[in-house]
């Protein structure tokens, strides 16, 4: 997962007589309150069978800038993520390791990264391929398999981008990897949790808690007035789908330059005003049982398309002088499809067509970074 933070705030000064005062609270039965004791395995059952987090369960036995985060876990001390200081450049690279799946275990297959620690992933070589050797890679966060949704939350770093966003900054929380290595997972929870909605599921992503905090955070702000829109669209075989307003025929969207903004944007796009947490919660539950998602050898719900989920979040707040000061940021998350190796995940058809258009946009999206890449930043391995 990438997190990326933009180093210009797209804010303005703007001197209005008058200002309609807007409360944001959420309703009554939001999961808002509840979100806190969400998420954790360390946590304690309470009647109602949610676990409950509590402050000794987590530990952070780090300096300021590196080393590990533990958790209790079974009344054990576990490491469930490392942290490396790496030069700042207002993007940082997480990494989360999953579990072996079932179906792995099944097959007798082994966990083929260790964990030195200190943000470091080593990757073991493969004595018959080209990759003889071993390789050590550093990341600002590496998650390993026993990291809950919650921890993601908690110490990835996507905290701040919402803190940013509020602030006017323009922040992203991108997630790419091969098929089935779980960026829907981490970023939305398993698709099928969107087919009958539990508010107060431990499975829930990255995406819910990043909203629940949001409000949490808008709550705190009295002072400000807050709008916040939301979109959801995909990319589906190279075309725009609008995953609020799809229509029966999923008729794509153009994507236009604007002089104005000065960037790119698609023509026509649905937004939402969202008023309360549960506006935000039904586009995001609306755009992923819309969401393309496919079958093949090594992902039961494979994305078969790549998503971007908006926010944007305008604020206004009255100074002493009678002048307000209005801000706009917002915050992205992407979930990319996964790339496909075809003769392992077997697809055909259908499946085959989508398979050749991921990997091809993945290609282009990777030559691209590469050549944003500043040099300096050219030697580290990612
Ligand atoms: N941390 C985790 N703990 C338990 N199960 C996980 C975890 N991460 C992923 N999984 C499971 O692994 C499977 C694949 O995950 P997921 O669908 O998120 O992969 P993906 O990277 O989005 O793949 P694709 O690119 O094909 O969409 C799912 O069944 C998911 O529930
Ligand atoms: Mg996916």
């Amino acid at each position: 997962m990438v997190l990326v933070k933009n180093p210009s705030p797209a804010r303005g000064e703007n001197a209005k007589k008058d200002s309609k005062k807007r409360s944001r609270a959420s309703r009554g039965n939001s999961p808002a309150d509840q979100a806190t004791s969400r998420g954790n395995s360390s946590g304690k059952s309470n009647n109602s069978g949610v676990k409950v987090v509590t402050k000794s369960s987590l530990q952070q036995s780090r300096g300021s800038e590196t080393g590990s985060i533990e958790r209790l876990v079974d009344g054990d001390k576990r490491v469930i993520a490392t942290k490396h200081l790496l030069p700042e450049n207002n993007i940082n690279v997480v990494v989360r390791v999953r579990p072996l799946s079932r179906k792995e275990i099944k097959a007798g297959d082994d966990m083929a990264v260790q964990f030195p620690g200190d943000g470091q992933i080593y990757c073991e070589g493969f004595p018959s391929s080209v990759e003889k050797k071993g390789k050590l890679f550093s990341y600002n966060v590496v998650f390993e398999p026993t990291a809950t949704q919650e921890d993601i939350l908690q110490f990835s770093g996507v905290k701040k981008l919402i803190e940013m966003a509020v602030e006017g900054f323009s922040c992203t929380a991108f997630c790419y990897g091969q098929t089935g290595s779980g960026k829907t997972h981490t970023l939305t929870g398993p698709p099928e949790m969107f087919e009958r909605m539990n508010p107060y599921s431990e499975q829930h992503g990255l995406v819910f808690r990043s909203f629940v905090y949001l409000f949490k955070l808008l709550q705190e702000r009295q002072e400000c007035n807050f709008v916040l829109k939301a979109s959801f669209l995909e990319i589906y075989n190279e075309k725009v789908i609008d995953l609020l307003n799809p229509g029966t025929s999923r008729k794509p969207l153009m994507v236009r330059w604007s002089k104005k903004i000065r960037g790119f944007f698609v023509e026509n796009l649905f937004t939402v005003e969202c008023e309360e947490l549960d506006d935000l919660l039904a586009v995001l539950e609306e755009g992923m049982r819309n969401r393309k998602v496919g079958s093949h050898n090594m992902n039961d719900h494979s994305s078969r398309s790549h998503s971007i989920l908006t926010v944007s979040i305008t604020s206004e707040q009255q100074m002493d002088n009678s002048v307000f000061i209005s801000k706009q940021g917002k915050i992205n998350f992407v979930d990319l499809a996964g790339s496909e190796m075809t003769k392992k995940t077997q697809s055909e058809g259908k499946t085959l067509e989508e398979a050749n258009n991921i990997n091809k946009s993945l290609m282009v999206l990777g030559i691209i970074i590469k050549k944003l890449q500043p040099q300096s930043t050219m030697q580290i391995n990612h």
